[in-house]
């Protein structure tokens, strides 16, 4: 069984049927009707409806009014302010909705109504180089939108275009070559640490640049031996294999730290599409969809200019024969949709690529290679330092992201210790890491994807506030009196209970899961989830202080509360999942 109608779903149902009956002739018009705190739903549609056929909003209203039954579902209707519909639904039509959710393992979330394939592009860090905090932001939200859009049905390809070509590979290649045993070490395997990779490249790229920029018969042999790699020259192809392997380890030793699904499997880099590139081009230029320019091959937009009102062309072949960044979007474009047939595309690269990819997909879709509404770049706003400036380390340079990580979870484990003293070093240590990264990819993921945030970790583990730790320890609390309830006391539906007000505020938000997830997955926002799952915990907070559960007046009060418990503590933990973060049992 899945997709349990919202009590929502049928409240607009039965008011749109009262809506026709009243008003046969607007039979089709929207009651508008969402959540309210008035009452639990507000019907508002019927003022734009009264405009529109010159009547009176308030004496339509009630016409619509009295066409409601009120019975199982809707227990109370009545016109307010201008010509409102205020809508109460029956206590015993929340807890049958949520009785219907529980039933369900997917908590009556519905599939997608039609799935497809769906390539979700993320993370796509440089080889040889540091991650920074921005592949940060796209590996945590490429990675909840995988999980969103999988648990809707669709078919998920994940990509990561890893920056592994270019001329920058020339000099690397080169001053190995020169100097053989730069990237050995000991112990190269499965032991081999992620930071150690790193740091070993790190070093090889500040080497080979300081002769690069010092010796120009060294940048000669460095720019002799990008001809090389392009023709594919054996040795030169072995050593650049060699430093993106270094580099995978690195990525790898990350993604596992953060959890998140990318494997190697996933990694497609820029230097896939290689062999795509000059058939590309001449397919480009022989359609006139490119243009010969000063001898680059360019692509020119109406709308696109720079600052001297000289249009901005997007360039596919340099004037020396060389591709670039955006040639290899392009032979990715064709690949996705082509050859995996690709439904929709998304791009989970930094604001300030925006432009880039307006031209990529408009050349793509100029040469027919992009049908319109497949693409989209999802934008995402800069990661900012306490000092509201672009997040670096004191000496200027990008934050390394391991670091980072360490760092979270460290202080992570101070919170959980403090928090809990009675728990063995062993303990903390593992619950830090739950915490610590959950408190890093949930501070990212419930700020609004394209605003800039503060990376500050003292607020991203705090216990108040909105924080992925408040969360948890709502859905341990919620574990402690699951685990406490007493024997016999099982957790059961009672809809023939009244309910006080902090049990049907916290019904009707455990309804509206199906319908923010629904949301998310059509506005690619995560925020949205996670802002959901914050009102959860706040309403479940709410409910504890005002209705005792274990220690409730009758058996069947206490059932029907455990009940509110359990559904609150999977939706949580549901949730959570989706957005890339556990939920441990304990705290
Ligand atoms: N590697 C690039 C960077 O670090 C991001 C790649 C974005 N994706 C793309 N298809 N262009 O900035």
């Amino acid at each position: 069984m899945t997709a349990v109608p919202s009590l929502s779903t049928s409240v607009h149902r039965q008011l749109a049927a009262a809506l026709a009956a009243a008003l046969p002739e607007s039979a089709d018009a929207d009651p508008l009707l969402r959540r309210s705190d008035r009452a639990d739903f507000q019907a508002n549609g019927l003022l734009a409806l009264a405009k529109r056929l010159k009547g009176n909003p308030r004496e339509l209203a009630g016409r619509v009014v009295s066409e409601v039954t009120r019975g199982e579902l809707i227990s109370d209707i009545a016109v307010s302010g201008p010509g409102f519909l205020n809508i109460t639904v029956s206590d015993a039509a929340i807890v049958n909705a949520l009785a219907a959710r529980a039933a369900d393992d997917r908590l009556g979330v519905p599939y997608a109504e039609r799935p497809g394939t769906l390539i979700i592009e993320y993370s796509q860090p440089n080889v040889a180089k540091e991650m920074h905090v921005g592949h940060l932001r796209s590996t945590v939200i490429g990675d909840a939108l995988v999980r969103i859009m999988e648990f809707r049905g669709e078919k998920v390809i994940r990509r990561n275009h890893i920056g592994d070509w270019g001329t920058q590979f020339g000099m690397l290649i080169q001053y190995l070559i020169e100097h053989p045993h730069e990237l050995d070490h000991e112990g190269r395997g499965d032991t081999e640490s992620g930071t150690a990779a790193m740091s070993r490249l790190g070093r090889l790229y500040r080497a080979s640049r300081a002769v690069f920029d010092s010796d120009p018969e060294f940048k000669d042999r460095a720019r002799r031996r990008v001809v090389d790699l392009q023709a594919g020259e054996p040795v030169t192809l072995d050593l650049w294999q060699k430093i993106v392997d270094e580099s995978k380890i690195y990525f790898n030793a990350v993604y596992q730290r953060l959890g998140v699904l990318l494997t190697d499997e996933d990694v497609v880099g820029e230097s896939a599409y290689n062999d795509d590139l000059p058939t590309l081009a001449r397919e480009l230029e022989e359609s006139g969809v490119a243009v010969r320019s000063d001898g680059a091959l360019c692509v020119f937009f109406d709308d696109i200019k720079g600052p001297d009102d000289k249009p901005v062309p997007l360039i596919v072949q340099k004037a020396d024969g060389g591709f670039g960044y955006a040639a290899t979007d392009l032979a990715a474009i064709r690949n996705r949709i082509g050859t995996l047939h690709a439904d929709g595309m998304l791009y989970i690269v930094d604001a300030r690529q925006a432009l880039h990819f307006r031209m990529v997909f408009e050349t793509a879709r100029r040469a027919g290679w992009l049908p319109e509404g497949v693409a989209h770049h999802l934008p995402f706003g800069t990661v900012l330092g306490k000092d509201g400036k672009p997040f670096k380390t004191r000496s200027g340079e990008t934050v390394r992201l391991m670091d980072l990580l360490d760092e979270a979870v460290e202080r992570a484990a101070a919170v959980v210790a403090e928090k809990t003293p009675e728990l063995t070093a062993e303990e903390v240590a593992e619950r830090s890491v739950d915490v610590g990264i959950g408190a890093v990819k949930y501070a990212d993921l419930s700020t609004s994807r394209t605003k800039d945030y503060i990376f500050d970790l003292d607020r991203m583990v705090s216990l108040t506030g909105n924080t992925s730790v408040y969360l948890q320890y709502a859905y341990a609390r919620i574990q402690s009196i699951l685990r406490r309830a007493p024997e016999g006391a099982v957790a059961a539906a009672h809809a023939e209970l009244p309910l006080a007000p902090a049990e049907r505020a916290l019904g009707l938000h455990l309804d509206g899961f199906a319908e923010t997830l629904q949301d998310v997955a059509e506005t690619y926002e995560p925020h949205k989830l996670a802002a959901y799952l914050y009102a959860l915990a706040s309403y479940f907070a709410t409910f504890y202080e005002q209705c005792p559960v274990l220690k409730a007046p009758d058996a069947a009060t206490v059932a029907n509360r455990l009940f509110f418990c359990e559904l609150t503590a999977r939706t949580l933990s549901q949730g959570m999942a989706l957005l890339g973060i556990r939920t441990p049992e304990r705290l």
